[in-house]
């Protein structure tokens, strides 16, 4: 498989009210042509922040570094109208709260992702196309935001974000806010563009079912790295790192005794930022900065498996 998009070293350091934080703490991470990568942490783990990283749309003013190669060019390296560009065009994204003005009829907010790609040609056809392809009746269109439910807004905001033809689109917890039922028609939504659209997609969940039933692979953050990463069968069949176990523990309800947590990024310790929450804790722990190690297809940083 040809691989779409490389990021190495990637570092971001965001100058919140609290002063600088340094949110990513060197991610490599590699994505195939036409996979699906899921992306789990809890909470404050950098997931959202690695998507706009990615899309570069930090939510705050931040410093980046390290480099985000899409298809052999260098994202962090080109100007800031080149990225508008690409932004829609080849990498979309959504997200858990689809954001549309309220004033602005559906097929308007559809239309201005066209608009904004210079695809002016039969407009209000590919609107209507691109509302069908997401399962919805092309009268909603001429609907107002708030006259829909949540579910249909989550496939308008796909359809917004698919306008462009992206080859990469990037989910931040879409599921999150809606019910179960819906979680599942969305997913089966998004496999079935996956296929029809040769879509790449980065899903983020904090759900490991979400990601365990679209995901072919998945990277666990944890604190603004990656600690583990793999197929998704072999990573949620054989946790290796204990923070994977502990959240795989607590999404089968099998008890959450001394779950803990998620760290203070503002004062992270020296040595493995997981633990004061690790039932596996050695001394060595406390010091070492351990390396992402790679073997068989699978990638671990924990002290264990160096
Ligand atoms: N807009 C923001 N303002 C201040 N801090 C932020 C902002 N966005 C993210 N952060 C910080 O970055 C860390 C990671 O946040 P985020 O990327 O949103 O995590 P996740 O999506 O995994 O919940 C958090 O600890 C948070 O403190
Ligand atoms: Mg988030």
């Amino acid at each position: 498989m040809n691989s779409l998009l490389n990021l190495r070293a990637l570092r971001v350091t965001l100058q919140t009210r609290r002063g600088p934080v340094l949110v990513l703490r060197g991610i490599d991470l590699d994505l195939a042509e036409g996979e699906a990568l899921g992306i789990a942490g809890e909470s404050g783990s950098g997931k959202s922040t690695l998507a706009s990283t990615i899309i570069r749309t930090l939510p705050i003013k931040g410093e980046i570094s390290g480099s985000i190669s899409f298809r052999g060019r260098d994202l962090l390296a080109i100007d800031p109208v080149e990225m508008r560009g690409i932004r829609g065009r080849d990498i979309a994204i959504v997200f858990q709260e689809p954001s549309f003005d309220p004033l602005a009829r559906i097929g308007q907010h559809i239309a201005e992702v066209l608009k904004a790609h210079r695809m002016t040609e039969g407009v209000a056809a590919r609107v209507e196309e691109l509302l069908v392809l997401v399962g919805l009746d092309p009268d909603v269109a001429s609907a107002y935001p708030h006259r829909m439910s949540g579910g249909m807004l989550q496939r308008a905001q796909l359809a917004a974000a698919l306008a462009a033809r992206p080859s990469l689109l990037i989910a931040d917890e879409p599921t999150s806010a809606i019910d179960a039922v819906l979680q599942t028609q969305l997913l089966d939504l998004l496999s079935s563009l996956r296929t029809r659209l040769a879509l790449s997609v980065i899903l983020i969940s904090h759900d490991l079912s979400v990601i365990s039933r679209f995901c072919q692979r998945i990277a666990v953050m944890y604190a603004g790295r990656i600690v583990e990463e793999g197929a998704v069968c072999d990573v949620l069949s054989t946790p290796l790192h204990p923070y994977t176990a502990l959240m795989l523990r607590a999404s089968r309800f099998e008890g959450s005794g001394g779950v803990g947590s998620a760290p203070d990024m503002f004062s992270l310790p020296a040595g493995c930022a997981f633990r004061e929450r690790c039932p596996r804790r050695l001394p060595a722990c406390d010091s070492r900065d351990v390396e992402l190690c790679r073997k068989d297809g699978r990638a671990v940083r924990c002290v264990h498996y160096e």
